[in-house]
């Protein structure tokens, strides 16, 4: 049987799992380590490279996972999986390769780094004496450079707490140094699962294009869209309902992106660009993101009752208000399937809604309404999940079919390092830092004006004075001003996470 040819085969022996599809483990360890000694180092890294776990054994491993699940009827007891991977910034890349090598990297926010000029260049505070700023940061930044990340996944706490004890030791007697961990915890929330300000998150995602490069040359993400012909329409661009497929040269190094205005289209003659043994690799943002829920919760209060006072029968309480400026009710419920009530919509609807046109055809087992909200009516334009993917409709680039190429795969998690300092571990993948994170921290989630004209300023991330937020109400449009910031970067770095091939064979040989 020949491979088909539509959508490539992925190398999945080859990719590291947690770009694709992402380890989906309750406890991971980020170990963060700057390189003493190259050659040392190098030889640790060479022998790690067998640990690292692929795709494929991820993909694997999920398969079997869902297989338990479904014979026990619950989530299995325990689990014995554990998953290493590990990144590289551009500083430590310098030292285990060339510079000539890592300035082949097109993409020059990596080759900067997450310095403190580019942290205020995304829209982070400028002003060294406030929170936020990169020379404060507890990792990465001006005061802490960093060379590399080893992630360590696991459900099982106990067998992970042995493995970082055993990997740290390893590390610092060979050639590197321990400069600051970050645990992640799915748990660490109210509400597992949910962020810290209490919403349901890692709903909706990119799919990446291609194919198992093996017979029976599967989808690598599986396609669950209805057979009926009725959804033919949907099924040639998304994977699952609401789950867009996006071309896989957006993620990793060595595959093509799509065309500009046409998503469904490949675009043979744009790659990545970066060196040779960049292929199968891929570009990871790292930001660790404080969460002050207090202050958040205060202000949606402040707010609410204010608004109570001017619009009596229309202000939205507490809990509609904060769901306004994420768009999804805590639940996960999208305001534009349930614009009044958090009805806790489960399975394929959860994702199934978009903006310009109303959603179509319904799902066999979907009865909420799904209507469509041009003008933010439902969920305002301004509202979190909006500003950075407005879906189907139109934006300041143009044409929708624009917006998959600023697509990430979110892959990060809930912490809570105690006496206050909880939040998000921000960890995305892409090919250009430049033309995915850093766009939609810069173009729109910091503007007032983009992706929609006067949608305001993105509520929980956008940083700094002057922001607002634009809220439909009895036919008005009341403007917010977001007078406090809630979310406060407390350290970050751009980092490479290479094919395990680079392990193997490229920092022996360099
Ligand atoms: C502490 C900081 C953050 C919080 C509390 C937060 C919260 C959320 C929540 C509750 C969702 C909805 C659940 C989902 O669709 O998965 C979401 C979606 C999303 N967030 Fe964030 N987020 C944060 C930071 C970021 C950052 C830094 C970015 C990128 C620059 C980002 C990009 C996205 C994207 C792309 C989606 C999916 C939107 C969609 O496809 O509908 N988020 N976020």
């Amino acid at each position: 049987m020949s491979a088909p040819t539509d959508e490539p085969g992925l190398d999945l022996d080859d990719i590291q799992g947690n770009a694709v599809p992402g380890f989906l483990k309750n406890n991971q360890h980020f170990m963060f380590f700057n390189i003493v000694d190259a050659s040392a180092a190098r030889k640790t890294l060479n022998r790690l490279g067998s640990l690292l776990a692929s795709a494929r054994e991820i993909l694997e491993a999920h398969k079997e996972w869902r297989q338990i699940r479904e014979k026990l009827g619950h989530e299995p007891d325990s689990p014995q999986y554990l998953f290493r991977n590990l990144a590289l910034s551009a500083r430590g890349l310098r030292k285990l390769t060339s510079d000539a090598d890592v300035d082949q990297f097109a993409d020059e926010a990596f080759k900067e780094g997450l310095s403190a000029a580019r942290s205020a260049y995304i829209g982070d505070t400028a002003v060294k004496s406030e929170p936020g700023h990169a020379s404060g940061w507890i990792v990465g930044g001006s005061a802490h450079p960093v060379d590399g990340v080893l992630i360590m996944a696991s459900d099982d706490l106990s067998l992970l707490t042995k493995e970082i004890k055993k990997l740290s030791a390893d590390f610092t007697a060979h050639g590197m140094s321990i400069v600051h961990e970050d645990q992640g915890d799915v748990n660490a929330a109210p509400q597992a699962g949910h962020e810290q300000f209490g919403f349901k998150d890692g709903i909706s995602q990119p799919a990446i294009r291609g194919r198992w490069p093996k017979a029976p040359y599967d989808f690598v993400i599986s396609r669950t869209i209805p057979g009926d012909k009725a959804f033919d329409q949907v099924r040639a661009d998304f994977a699952s309902p609401g789950c867009p497929l996006v071309w896989p040269g957006h993620f990793l190094f060595g595959y093509a992106r799509q065309q500009c205005i046409d998503a469904r289209t490949r675009d043979d003659s744009n790659k990545p660009v970066g060196p040779a043994w960049a292929k199968n690799g891929s570009l990871m943002v790292y930001r660790r993101l404080r969460q002050h829920t207090d202050e958040f919760w205060r202000f949606v209060a402040k707010t609410s009752q204010a608004l109570s006072k001017k619009y009596p029968k229309e202000a939205p309480d507490k809990q509609r208000l904060a769901s306004l400026l994420i768009g999804r009710w805590p639940s996960g419920t999208p305001l534009v399937r349930s614009p009044s009530t958090d009805t806790g919509i489960t399975g394929a609807g959860l994702n199934y809604f978009s903006y310009a046109i109303k959603q179509a055809p319904p799902l066999p087992t979907d009865s909420a309404s799904n209507a469509a909200d041009p003008a933010g009516l439902l969920c305002p334009v301004g509202a979190h999940i909006r500003k950075v993917n407005p879906r189907d409709q139109a934006t300041d680039l143009g044409l929708a079919d624009r917006t998959t190429a600023h697509s990430i795969l979110r892959r990060g998690l809930t912490y809570d390092a105690k006496g206050g300092d909880k939040g998000l571990i921000f960890v995305a993948y892409q090919t250009s830092i430049v033309g995915q994170f850093e766009f939609l921290m810069k173009q729109w989630i910091a503007k007032r004006d983009a992706p929609r004209h006067h949608g305001g300023h993105d509520p929980i991330l956008s940083q700094g004075v002057g922001r607002v937020f634009y809220l439909p109400i009895a036919d008005k449009v009341e403007e917010i001003v977001l007078s406090n910031t809630f979310v406060v970067p407390t350290g970050g770095e751009y980092f490479f996470s290479p094919s395990i091939d680079f392990f193997k064979t490229t920092i022996v040989t360099s």
